[in-house]
């Protein structure tokens, strides 16, 4: 049925916008010590369409000040996905003489026609203004989209991703001035192809211990394993003209159902952050409001991990200790057999954050469960069979039903036998993160109580936990 807005699902710390319907992340940058997430948006209402640019910025990544409308719809069509670049040398001309600013790429998505074009952050006005030779970019496809644009040093130009949907390619394009567009390579039909390939981004991600090893990220919908919207992921290289992976792996990026259109920030020296939109274009126009629809997962910062002959993303969220409302409970034991080991009570004001550690014995099950008296139950947990897993379970959550909604997320932990174990957990008002073996497996859902949460409680089944440290603590 039409689900009714609800204040109780807003998050309390993942960005979401007061009003209207939310998608993919875009314009990602770090300037002047402000990080700015503009976004696909409709103010007029909690339903895709009429896709503008929302905007808000954030000294920590976490707290988010909504800021006015940065692009709007025009004759030529709608504001769809894209990036901002800083111009710091002034390349485009379009910055007063002897500075530089923020620029954007992205596509104007019109009936039959997707072209890229150019915009800039004037210093006057919060509306990016339009070049005036748009489009920048036009290869008279309609799907032809989600520009993500950055300099690349050893061949002094900036480089163009962006993603011939429907083709399942990846074109790699050259400029100079961000105005004239140059194809240099391409890369496709390759990995999970899905209906559409996009919002590519090519990322130069740090390698635990040193070097570097290119990765591009290539979101596909629908057509996920996990249904409908994925993130996939490509390790390979980058000569300056184009991408070739170094193997024919598929790899994902979270486990989920609710993790899509993934984009890092630019400006960043030295990190990577990314940043991708809480939900799934299978449902995401009937889940409960509040009165928004649409939410954005928390920043991840993105390095690789060699381990066994083989490349894993890690993923680690920010310390979240700066917005620890409260100390929350901290316990560390030797040995715990089978039963509760500690209880908490939800409150509407706060995230939780679970971290947990130590050994689990063979054939044990860790549950952290999240109820009400109504009998709901969100759960996460760590399956310690022959086939260690973590899942997430949201199958007894009620306030919200999609025949594609999936019930149940889970991500082997591809090391056998289970060695030492660790993860953390963010459950925020609509949704939960789960982060494991130091962020090597990640899982991100939505759920939806219809009656209030009541308590969290953290269960061992079926055995022993050693060397355990327990952390809950309300965040925000
Ligand atoms: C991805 C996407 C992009 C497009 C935008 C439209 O979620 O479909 O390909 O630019 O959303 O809002």
């Amino acid at each position: 049925g039409a689900a009714v807005p609800d204040a109780r699902y807003r998050p309390v710390i993942h960005y979401s916008p007061a009003n209207g319907f939310m998608n993919d992340p875009n314009g990602l940058i770090l300037a002047d010590g402000i990080y700015h997430l503009y976004y696909q948006h409709n103010p007029g209402a909690p339903v895709s369409g009429n896709v503008h640019w929302g905007h808000a910025t954030s000294r920590d990544l976490i707290h988010w000040q909504e800021q006015a409308l940065a692009l709007f719809p025009d004759a030529r069509g709608q504001a769809f996905s894209g990036a901002m670049v800083w111009d710091g040398a002034n390349t485009s001309g379009l910055f007063p003489d002897g500075q530089g600013g923020m620029a954007a790429l992205f596509t104007r998505a019109g009936p039959g026609r997707q072209v890229q074009e150019l915009a800039h952050v004037q210093t006057q006005s919060p509306r990016l203004a339009l070049y005036k030779g748009n489009p920048v970019l036009d290869e008279q496809s309609a799907s032809f989209r989600d520009p993500k644009v950055f300099w690349h040093d050893p061949i002094q130009r900036w480089v163009m991703v962006v993603a011939h949907a429907r083709r399942h390619e990846i074109g790699f394009y050259h400029s100079t001035n961000l105005r004239d567009w140059r194809h240099t390579g391409s890369f496709g039909h390759a990995g999970l192809l899905g209906l559409d390939y996009e919002c590519p981004d090519l990322v130069e991600l740090p390698v635990e211990g040193g070097s570097s090893r290119w990765v591009l990220f290539l979101s596909i919908n629908p057509g996920a394993p996990t249904g409908g919207s994925t993130v996939q992921y490509f390790v390979g290289h980058f000569d300056g003209l184009g991408f070739t992976a170094q193997d024919q792996a598929t790899r994902l990026l979270d486990a989920g159902q609710d993790f899509y259109a993934l984009q890092t920030f630019a400006n960043t020296p030295g990190r990577v952050l990314g940043m991708a939109w809480m939900n799934n274009w299978l449902y995401c126009n009937a889940t409960p409001a509040h009165p928004a629809r649409g939410a954005m997962t928390l920043p991840r910062e993105l390095s690789l991990r060699r381990r066994d002959d083989h490349w894993h993303i890690v993923q680690r969220l920010p310390d979240l200790s700066p917005w620890a409302a409260e100390a929350g409970q901290e316990l560390s034991w030797h040995d715990a057999t089978s039963g509760t080991l500690a209880c908490q009570s939800w409150s509407d004001l706060h995230a939780l954050e679970i971290t947990a550690s130590g050994r689990l014995s063979p054939d044990s099950r860790l549950r952290i469960r999240l109820t009400n008296r109504q009998g709901e139950c969100l759960e996460a947990g760590l399956d310690n069979g022959s086939y260690p897993g973590f899942y997430l379970d949201r199958s007894n959550v009620r306030g919200f039903e999609h025949p594609f909604w999936n019930h149940k997320a889970i991500i082997q932990v591809l090391h056998t036998p289970l060695p030492h174990f660790d993860c953390q957990i963010v459950i925020d008002q609509s949704s939960i993160e789960l982060l494991g073996m130091q962020g090597e497996n990640a899982a991100t859902f939505l759920h939806f109580f219809k009656y209030p949460p009541e308590q969290l409680s953290v269960q061992l089944e079926n055995g022993h936990w050693q060397d355990g440290k327990l952390r809950i603590r309300p965040i925000g």
